[in-house]
């Protein structure tokens, strides 16, 4: 089946569970994006509901759709999230970040009471490494991380979009780092997170509460 329609076919599984009232947390990505296509359905149906969304492009996408917004800085939790993901194990041990969405998309999710993860086929793999893991990084010490991560085993590179350093909505750095197949990621977030110049990075572990995964016409559910 063509990915994108598993992509699609997770996120209408995944809108089912949005209800009246809640705050809802809207995803970045191309699985995302079909979810977000949903909400906004449901909302032209009467549903009513406030979104926070994950990025700037999320947020157009969300208020082009008419899905009303609101500020984060103004709730203190969220309800609902549903988001993609790049890699993810049976274990809910998740890789985000291949859009560059990932610091955003960690506090909206680290905010959350049910986090749903939403993927086609491709992104279930039993130890998490082989896509490389993002490390948003203020641009002032990319050097300086580079060779701590490069201490920690990890091979890292500048993420470029045309040329130049890619920056995220915050204006900082992306470094994809390769550590190889993860054997304790537990282990590994501790040890970037005392990288100073990191801001985050997209290992997400222990936040997602269910992953929907389409498979053909199936959908397979992961959870705790
Ligand atoms: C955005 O920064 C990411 O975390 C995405 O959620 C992740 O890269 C999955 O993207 P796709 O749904 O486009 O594969």
């Amino acid at each position: 089946m063509n990915p994108n329609n598993e992509k699609q076919r997770a996120a209408l599984e995944a809108v089912k569970e949005i209800q009246n009232g809640m705050i809802v947390g809207l995803g970045t990505g191309s699985t995302a994006y079909y979810a977000i296509q949903a909400t906004g359905e449901l909302v032209k149906q009467g549903l009513q509901i406030q979104a926070v969304p994950t990025s700037e492009h999320t947020r157009e996408m969300a208020a082009s759709l008419q899905i009303p917004l609101v500020d984060i800085n103004t709730i203190d939790h969220i309800d609902l999230t549903i988001d993609g993901a790049d890699e993810f194990t049976p274990k809910l041990e998740l890789i985000k970040g291949g859009g560059g969405a990932l610091l955003r998309e960690k506090i909206v999710a680290s905010m959350t009471r049910r986090f749903i993860v939403i993927t086609d086929s491709s992104k279930k793999v039993d130890k998490l490494g082989k896509f490389k893991v993002p490390i948003e990084v203020i641009p002032f010490s990319y050097n300086y991380v580079l060779r701590k991560l490069q201490k920690l085993g990890g091979q890292g590179i500048v993420r470029k979009k045309e040329d130049q350093p890619y920056q995220t909505d915050q204006g900082n750095y992306i470094i994809d780092a390769d550590f190889g197949l993860i054997e304790d990621p537990t282990t590994l977030e501790k040890q970037i997170n005392t990288i100073v110049g990191v801001v985050e990075h997209g290992l997400f572990l222990n936040l997602a509460s269910r992953v929907i995964m389409a498979q053909g016409d199936d959908i397979v559910v992961f959870e705790k």
